[in-house]
């Protein structure tokens, strides 16, 4: 029955649209949706991801809800300016209500509980702040070998769209992160936004969408705001769903061409905070203890993912 998958998610417009993506794929087991605050505050982020389910006639997969603030300095900013201030470009409401409860566990206890009745890898997919992730680690280490690969979109290579430096996700809480991608023996494909803002989409892609039926069109609904801000971003008439670029790859593995590298993140408190800071040096002092590596995601036929993309959320396979 395909990929086992999690998704831990802030929606968050590019959160939407890499929810449906997963939630439309019938070689995909979504067992279970885990929110976090990011985006938006996490009330909103939960509303939101119970209300996106329900939009793809999937009140059968649970949501808990998780963190609401980082793990250990407090957060002041979220990204209404880029999603809307209900993260949803003011369209929330329009999305049908949930038929299902929110789950009575929190994010972490269904994280442990899925991956403890599993019975093949689970791949878990973060698109938002790691908090839940890095909780889930330390309050349960054995859940390691349940876990397959965690495939998380976050950091940057170059330059950050929060600061200079650092990407939101990764900025969002830096010791959450620095947790997950340097302290955790955790298979991780991290897909960087030097990547996802190359498979930007443009409004002829949206329109199409739009035309493939009720579920494209709410989808395209949801817009407005996040492609008010990625005009500027970008300079053109496009958005970057950076979101549904991993959630992709984790449902798609190999679509993106990564390599390996070694990673470390800035958790001080200067104006580098939540940068990721990739090793790519081809050769290191010598005498120097292997360290850990994981996959960055670095390529991909740009034109192929925005084709896989549309044709799973305009209902092809
Ligand atoms: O920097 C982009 C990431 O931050 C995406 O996951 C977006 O939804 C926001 O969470
Ligand atoms: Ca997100």
């Amino acid at each position: 029955m395909g990929t086992k998958l999690i998704i831990d998610t802030d929606p968050g417009v590019d959160d939407a649209f890499a929810i449906a993506l997963a939630a439309l794929s019938t070689d995909v087991d979504l067992l279970g949706v885990t929110t976090v605050f990011g985006n938006v505050p996490l009330a909103a982020t939960t509303i939101n991801a119970r209300r996106l389910l329900q939009l793809c006639d999937r009140p059968d997969v649970p949501v808990a809800a998780g963190a609401s603030r980082p793990l250990v300095y407090p957060n002041p900013y979220s990204a209404e300016y880029v999603h809307g201030v209900d993260g949803l470009s003011g369209r929330s409401e329009a999305l049908p209500e949930p038929a299902r409860p929110l789950d009575e566990r929190d994010a972490v206890s269904l994280l442990y509980s899925l991956l403890k009745a599993a019975d093949e890898p689970v791949t878990i997919a973060p698109i938002g702040p790691l908090t839940n992730i890095a909780l889930l680690l330390a309050a349960h280490p054995g859940v390691r070998e349940k876990i397959g690969r965690i495939v998380i979109m976050g950091g940057a290579l170059d330059h950050g769209n929060m600061t200079a430096a650092a990407e939101f996700n990764i900025w969002s809480d830096p010791e959450a992160a620095r947790r997950v991608l340097v302290e955790e023996d955790v298979p991780v494909v991290l897909v960087p936004m030097d990547l996802t803002y190359r498979c930007a989409v443009d409004t002829a892609w949206l329109a199409e969408l739009a035309a493939s039926g009720p579920l494209g069109t709410m989808l395209e609904s949801l817009t407005p705001d996040y492609l008010a801000h990625y005009r500027k971003a970008l300079g053109w008439e496009g958005i970057v769903l950076h979101d549904a670029v991993a959630v992709a790859e984790a449902i798609r593995p190999g679509l993106l061409r990564t390599e390996s590298f070694p990673i470390d993140v800035d958790c001080g408190l200067g104006p580098a905070r939540g940068a990721t800071l990739v090793d790519r040096r081809r050769r290191r002092e010598p005498g120097t203890q292997p360290v850990r590596t994981i996959e960055i995601a670095v390529d991909t036929d740009v034109d192929a993912l925005g084709k896989f993309v549309l044709a799973r959320l305009s209902g092809g396979q």
